[in-house]
């Protein structure tokens, strides 16, 4: 993409409604624009870096044998009805009358409607196990939105929902994502903490919640230091594998760590002092098993082995993708603006022209971006006629990895420079140079 050709609408001055570094960022550099209270439009950018979250989340949730589809934003509130969540909701469901007086609602989440979906075509248990998941988006009336698309009204989000024959094959879905969770937020280039939570409104014994941790975040959290050291790295994990899975469950979630809905001091004083922590974090996405309480209520039953009807196990898994992005800012950012991390950013490279029609610069530049584009990388190519310095600060606020500076004097000796958005490093190399480094770079991602 060439600069002068995009819709880039960065904002100068510091809006003053937003509270904290990812919302303000995300307004100056052009990613969202408010429509109405909770509720945005995606600009280019933005929307560029929801597409890369919504594909790494469905990756890793297909490697992990779950299967995608789709579901409607609006829903009919008999199905809530049939599960009595339709009063236990409260305000947060957005309800809606259609002209035909029927009761409809904006979807706040799933349970219901794949349990429809289900109990309407699966009849034996030779179908189970099956998890099914979709990423759409999701509407619930906060009191108080705010801090822009961390607590939106409006969100996009990941929900998937396991069927399963017993409590034992449900708590193997529910460690899968565990696993599958775990590596999707690494490919963010987040740690998320998984800590156990509570049920809240949809219920359930065994939860947790994946927590970012961050002076911002909206949950205090509980932990022990050890866990901050693990990481999941490049492991190969065998999602079938029940004893693979649950290793790593156990490794996860075997020290202390919880979010105040669920710490207990005694339990917490037992863990030596040194190694207690206490901080806040932002919840980026929550798993549950609930057992039958949706497959009861709605008749969700598979003929079992021996011919009766059983009701089946299910859980319910959620990544909040939209908030996701103001977790990754608020980990990743300084003064100057965002820092992506190679794994989400929305173009992999910027290219600074520093004296636009100069033809010497006018060509390295061109060739650089062909190059690059021949790669299958995107470069994001600053050829307006604008002051170098006004150009630096555009990059540095949207905060491409990496940044590739072109001038007349750099060409003159064969170079041009190579500079690192986090580490402000720049290195002098010939342009193909530069090109097998940024190439290098994005190899394994
Ligand atoms: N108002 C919101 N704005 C943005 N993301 C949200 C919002 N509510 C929930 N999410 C995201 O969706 C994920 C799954 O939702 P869920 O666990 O049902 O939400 P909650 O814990 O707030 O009831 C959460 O972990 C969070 O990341
Ligand atoms: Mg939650």
């Amino acid at each position: 993409m060439r600069l002068s050709r995009y819709f880039l609408p960065v904002l100068k001055e510091t809006p003053a409604e937003a509270q904290i570094a990812s919302h303000r960022l995300m307004l100056r550099a052009g990613m969202i624009k408010q429509a109405s209270a909770g509720i945005y439009s995606w600009l280019p950018l933005g929307f560029k870096v929801l597409r890369k979250l919504e594909n790494i989340v469905h990756e890793e949730q297909q490697r992990a044998g779950h299967i995608p589809m789709l579901m409607p934003t609006l829903q009919s509130a008999e199905l809530w009805k049939e599960s009595g969540r339709y009063d236990a909701y409260g305000p947060e469901m957005l309800r809606i009358r259609d002209r035909h007086d029927r009761d409809m609602l904006y979807g706040p989440t799933n349970e219901e409607m794949i349990t429809d979906i289900f109990r309407s075509y699966v009849r034996s248990y030779k179908d189970l196990p099956l998890t099914l998941y979709h990423i759409q988006w999701k509407f619930r009336d906060e009191v108080r939105p705010r801090f822009g698309v961390m607590r939106g009204r409006e969100f996009f989000m990941k929900d998937g929902y396991n069927f399963d024959l017993t409590k034992e094959d449900a708590l193997h879905a529910y460690n899968r994502h565990l696993v599958s969770y775990l590596r999707t937020y690494e490919r963010m280039g987040l740690q998320a903490i998984p800590m156990r939570a509570d049920g809240g409104p949809i219920g359930g014994d065994y939860t947790h919640e994946f927590l970012v941790l961050a002076e911002t975040g909206e949950s205090e959290v509980f932990y022990d230091s050890e866990i901050t050291d693990l990481t999941f790295g490049d492991r190969q994990i065998d999602y079938d594998d029940v004893a693979q899975c649950e290793a790593v469950l156990e490794e996860f979630t075997s020290r202390y760590a919880r979010t105040d809905e669920t710490h207990d001091e005694a339990v917490f004083a037992e863990v030596p002092e040194e190694r207690r922590r206490t901080a806040r974090g932002i919840e980026v996405g929550q798993i549950f098993y609930f057992g039958t309480k949706y497959s009861e209520a709605m008749g969700a039953t598979v003929q079992g082995p021996d011919g009766k009807p059983v009701e089946v196990h299910m859980g319910s898994h959620g990544i909040g993708v939209s908030r996701l992005i103001g977790a990754i800012i608020e980990a990743n950012h300084d003064d100057k603006g965002i820092i992506w991390p190679e794994g989400v950013t929305p173009f992999h490279v910027g290219i600074v022209n520093l004296k636009t029609g100069d033809a010497e610069a006018d060509a390295a530049c061109e060739s650089l971006y062909k190059a690059l584009e021949a790669k299958g990388l995107e470069p994001l190519y600053d050829d307006r006629d604008e002051r170098a310095g006004g150009k630096f600060a555009t990059m540095d606020l949207i905060g491409l990895p990496w940044r590739i500076t072109v001038g007349p004097r750099g060409l003159k000796n064969g170079v041009v420079e190579v500079t690192s958005r986090r580490t402000g490093e720049s290195e002098e190399m010939a342009p193909d140079a530069a090109i097998e480094k940024i190439i290098g770079i994005y190899a394994g991602l």
